[in-house]
């Protein structure tokens, strides 16, 4: 059934307006946000203030996400390469989960939404994790969109340590090599309890993946923009759904 994305329906004319199949919507939505620092220095500004543009447009993305039905929005907001940026904007970026929740957390309860977070956790400095632990454990409880910040994550690194966490039960008798099956590797790994992005965003005009859930994107369908992430909102997610939709998945059989 084609329809067209709900408040958008009652403003067909609206340039963003776009087909959308209510009943085909991706589950599992995941973004690669790049660009905040080209965009900040298109504009004459410093870098952090492209990160500060970047935070707003991760509260369009999730509004966005929320009113499409999708389940699940993965956003890649700090990867373990990052840690190589100069101290001061690392530590903005560090900063930016705890704006972004004293912010906007009330109206995530409101909506439903289940705040989670996935990457080596343990490394965050401490404020940063405070600030996510305390929205994860309020909203716990939550039966809607799930937002899933990729926090000091790395796909080298889970892949590693989920095998090496595998190989310690072999060791130990608790695990036969047997056992070891695509279905036990993925479920073991740090988004073991998610299904896999149906769909890949990654703005900034970068074609690549960047250490970014390798495994769970096998079959990920991806969609790229050259616009940067803090020029991000509503219609590039219905446009970049819309895309999916238009997609075949064939999981490698025959359509
Ligand atoms: C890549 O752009 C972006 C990042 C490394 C950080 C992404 C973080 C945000 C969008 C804000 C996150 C907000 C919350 C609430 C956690 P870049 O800096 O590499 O851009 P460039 O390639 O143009 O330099």
């Amino acid at each position: 059934m084609i329809k067209l994305f709900k408040s958008w329906r009652k403003k067909a004319n609206a340039p963003e307006a776009m087909a959308t199949d209510l009943d085909n919507i991706p589950k599992h939505v995941a973004i690669i946000m790049d660009g905040n620092g080209r965009w900040a220095r298109k504009l004459g500004l410093p870098r952090i203030v492209g990160h500060r543009n970047g935070m707003k447009a991760v509260k369009r993305a999730t509004m966005a996400a929320d009113e499409l039905g999708i389940s699940v929005l993965t956003l890649y907001a700090f990867s373990t390469e990052n840690w190589k940026r100069p101290k001061e904007e690392v530590d903005y970026l560090m900063s930016l989960p705890q704006e972004f929740l004293a912010l906007e957390l009330e109206e995530l309860i409101e909506k439903n939404v289940q705040v989670r977070m996935m990457g080596h956790t343990d490394e965050l400095p401490s404020h940063t994790f405070a600030a996510m632990e305390e929205a994860m454990e309020r909203t716990k409880q939550n039966t809607g969109l799930i937002l899933n910040f990729a926090l000091n994550y790395g796909s080298h690194r889970e892949i590693t340590e989920t095998v090496r966490g595998i190989a310690e039960k072999v060791k130990t008798g608790d695990l036969s090599p047997e056992d070891i099956t695509e279905q036990l590797l993925g479920s073991s790994l740090l988004s073991g309890d998610l299904p896999d992005p149906d769909l890949l965003i990654r703005t900034g005009g970068e074609l690549r993946l960047s250490n970014f859930m390798l495994w769970q994107t096998a079959y990920s369908e991806l969609w790229f923009t050259d616009l940067y992430w803090p020029e991000f909102g509503r219609a590039q997610l219905v446009e970049a759904v819309s895309e999916y939709q238009r997609r075949t998945r064939r999981y490698g059989g025959l359509s």
